[in-house]
């Protein structure tokens, strides 16, 4: 063991010529920073991680559980992506107050609006506890065994964690599958309030239309404010709490950025799967990226008709559809992307190579092992996603199975029924279709036969159903007897299909696929020694170091790192829902001066889902940008990067500063904020 990990160490400080790809860890980060100075980065390790001092660490939050945020003035002013805040802006929003439309601007503290439900955390500390998780291991323990033990010393190590202090949470995460383990200390903040909100016009300016692309003009920011107790600890949400003096914060740059400058981005990327197989590559962008795909373009085909012909249903359902869409439109790039970079057969090169080292050694049938393993999963992981993309998109099934969770004016409101069953048949239809037919639940393939077709038992549950009934769920109580209602036993006879005849099989092999890969990834660091390793994100702090840079998408193509208004103004079309802005934004900018007024950048960092809302900071520490989308022809990122088209898609700061003062007419929100050149 203990030989391993020695290893282990030493190939994480090798270095390497791979461009900026990379995700790293901030308290190991004295392994990059002679790089990162070398490419114009002017501050120390313990500048970006320390626990003994204030860094910039303390200056990031996960926000929301999902998003990054980061605070940029003394009294807790934070600024993160306006999709991210989405969500927030919109619970407060109501038919007088249309903050998702229109905007919102608080012109005291006294009007900052407490998000309900929102927290933020902050890095308290990461610390390696391999040693005590793994304490008790011995090699002849099986999978579930060694998984066992992780769970029970992993609590141990939480639990001691958190008992020293208030707000503390803490989770232990696996890195390299599993040959590292790292403990996370995170202090929760729950009083968190909206202090401004541009437009969606601005917020989302170019919707699904742009998303996942560039050239981009979204102004995609929210400003929050976190609050605290009178001691600065973590307190529920109280008129006497007052703002969070955070122990560092940013400066925000206003000198601009030019292609080639150095970029730091700071944040919570959520999943990459760097490290895996040729088949399992081979399945994400052969099967389940295209299966997917399709049972979603044929539900936004499907809500787009129904959003087209009535403004209720458009804004029902502008938020769903912005969902759906967004996986959909990120896998079409994804497999795309995978597919021109050759990966599946790059990979398959590869592993030839590592078998032919690993004969006679430890990695001796390791490959082969792991193929064995996709083809045994692979039926079943793809009735696993087409379950989750069909039965359980269904609003509906999905609304009768949760019942009585779930909120009955929540769920109607938004609610559209033909839409709504409309999907069922185009979905059901699909399973009956593609999954194969050892592989469907006998329930369904009864149904089938006495109903004759989806179509009719379709009708008969959007017809006898108590849930297409929204006055009779209304008075529904909540411990009726609900066995014979059809949406509800539809939902129920495919759960129970999914968890007696799915999950088991999909977990044992699991188990023994994360067996294989912690192997394996030992093994590939072990074949490649001149390679530098980087753990798959796993929804913990990272940085990610690049510059601004360009790039070229197809022959004969340049695109520039830098969007400005002049570019909004191209693309303004009030017929176009996407692309209408705010007739004040019209008004400015015929006023002249405003042509080159920043909007957005692009660069090189290695950025996932979950990094929206990160901090872009300059080679001097300082806020240049928020991060919040990748481009087309690189969002394969998770999978494999390509340094060449591999760009992430922030928003530069001087927009929003510009958007805030000009639009909003809220400089005053600024004030607390300190500017550099
Ligand atoms: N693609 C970005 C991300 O994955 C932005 C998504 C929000 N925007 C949208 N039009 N759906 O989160
Ligand atoms: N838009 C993503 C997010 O919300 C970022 C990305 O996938 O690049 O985190």
């Amino acid at each position: 063991m203990k030989k391993t990990f020695a290893i282990l160490a030493s190939l994480l400080i090798s270095f390497s010529a791979l461009a900026d790809e990379g995700m790293w860890l901030p308290s190991l980060i004295s392994q990059r920073i002679a790089d990162m100075q070398a490419k114009g980065f002017k501050l120390g390790a313990e500048d970006i991680y320390s626990i003994n001092q204030a860094s910039l660490k303390d200056a990031v939050v996960l926000f929301g559980g999902g998003c990054t945020g980061e605070l940029v003035s003394a009294e807790g002013l934070l600024f993160t992506n306006h999709h991210c805040g989405y969500s927030s802006i919109q619970k407060l929003s109501s038919v007088e107050h249309d903050y998702l439309r229109d905007g919102f601007w608080a012109m005291t503290r006294d009007q900052e609006l407490p998000a309900e439900g929102l927290n933020v955390r902050f890095l308290e500390r990461m610390e390696d506890v391999t040693s005590q998780v793994l304490d008790g291991y011995s090699l002849n323990m099986t999978e579930s065994e060694r998984s066992e033990l992780v769970t029970r010393n992993s609590e141990a190590v939480k639990k001691a964690a958190v008992a020293e202090g208030k707000g503390l949470r803490a989770s232990v995460e696996a890195l390299y599958y599993g040959n590292q383990y790292f403990l996370f200390v995170y202090r929760q903040y729950d009083d968190v309030r909206l202090v401004g909100a541009p437009p969606s016009s601005i917020g989302k300016f170019g919707g699904d239309t742009d998303n996942w692309m560039w050239p981009r003009h979204t102004g995609d920011f929210s400003i929050f404010r976190i609050y605290a107790g009178k001691d600065n600890m973590p307190a529920s949400y109280s008129e006497e709490n007052v703002p969070y003096t955070p122990k560092k914060y940013f400066k925000v740059s206003l000198g601009g950025v030019k292609e080639g400058d150095f970029t730091f981005i700071y944040g919570f990327p959520g999943s990459t799967r760097e490290y895996i197989m040729s088949e399992g590559v081979r399945y994400i962008s052969e099967i389940s990226d295209p299966a997917k795909i399709d049972l979603r373009t044929k539900r936004l085909d499907i809500l787009k008709r129904y959003m087209d012909s009535s403004q209720k249903i458009r804004i029902q359902y502008s938020s769903k559809y912005a969902s759906i869409s967004n996986a959909w439109k990120k896998w079409q790039g994804e497999a795309k992307g995978i597919d021109k970079m050759n990966t599946v057969a790059e990979k398959q090169a590869f592993e030839k190579r590592f078998i032919q080292w690993a004969k006679g050694g430890r990695y001796e049938g390791l490959v082969e092992r792991i193929g064995g393993l996709y083809e045994r999963l692979v039926p079943y992981d793809f009735a696993r996603e087409y379950y989750n993309e069909t039965v359980r998109a269904v609003e509906l099934i999905n609304f009768a199975s949760n019942w009585p969770d779930g909120n009955v004016d929540a769920f109607y409101k938004d609610y559209h029924m033909a839409a709504d069953k409309e999907c069922f048949v185009a979905l059901m239809n699909a399973f009956k279709d593609n999954v194969p037919e050892q592989f469907q639940p006998e329930y369904f393939k009864n149904g089938l036969a006495s109903y004759g077709s989806v179509e009719a038992w379709a009708d008969e549950i959007y017809g006898k159903s108590v849930f297409a009934d929204e006055k009779a769920v209304a008075s529904l109580s909540k411990d009726a007897s609900l066995d014979s209602d059809p949406a509800r036993e539809f939902a129920k006879e495919f759960a129970k299909w999914y968890s007696e005849t799915i999950v088991p099989v999909i977990t044992v092999i699991n188990s023994e696929l994360d067996l294989a890969y912690r192997d394996y990834m030992r093994g590939q660091m072990e074949f490649q020694k001149d390679k530098t390793f980087y753990p798959d994100a796993n929804l913990t702090l990272r940085v990610a170091y690049g510059h601004i840079a360009g790039y070229s998408p197809s022959d004969g193509v340049y695109y520039h790192p830098s969007s400005t208004v002049k570019g909004i103004m191209e693309k303004d079309n009030p017929d176009i829902f996407d692309y209408n802005i705010p007739q004040r934004l019209r008004d400015i900018y015929a006023e002249g001066g405003h042509e080159d007024q920043p909007v957005c950048f692009i660069a090189t960092n290695h950025t996932s889902g979950g990094n929206s809302g990160s901090p872009v900071i300059n080679e001097n520490g300082d806020l240049i940008g928020l991060n919040f989308d990748r481009v087309w022809e690189g969002t394969m990122s998770d999978i494999v990067f390509d340094p060449e088209f591999c760009r992430n898609i922030c928003l530069d700061v001087r927009y929003l500063v510009f958007v805030v003062r000009e639009i909003g007419g809220a400089g005053h929100i600024l004030d607390e904020v300190e500017f550099t050149n």
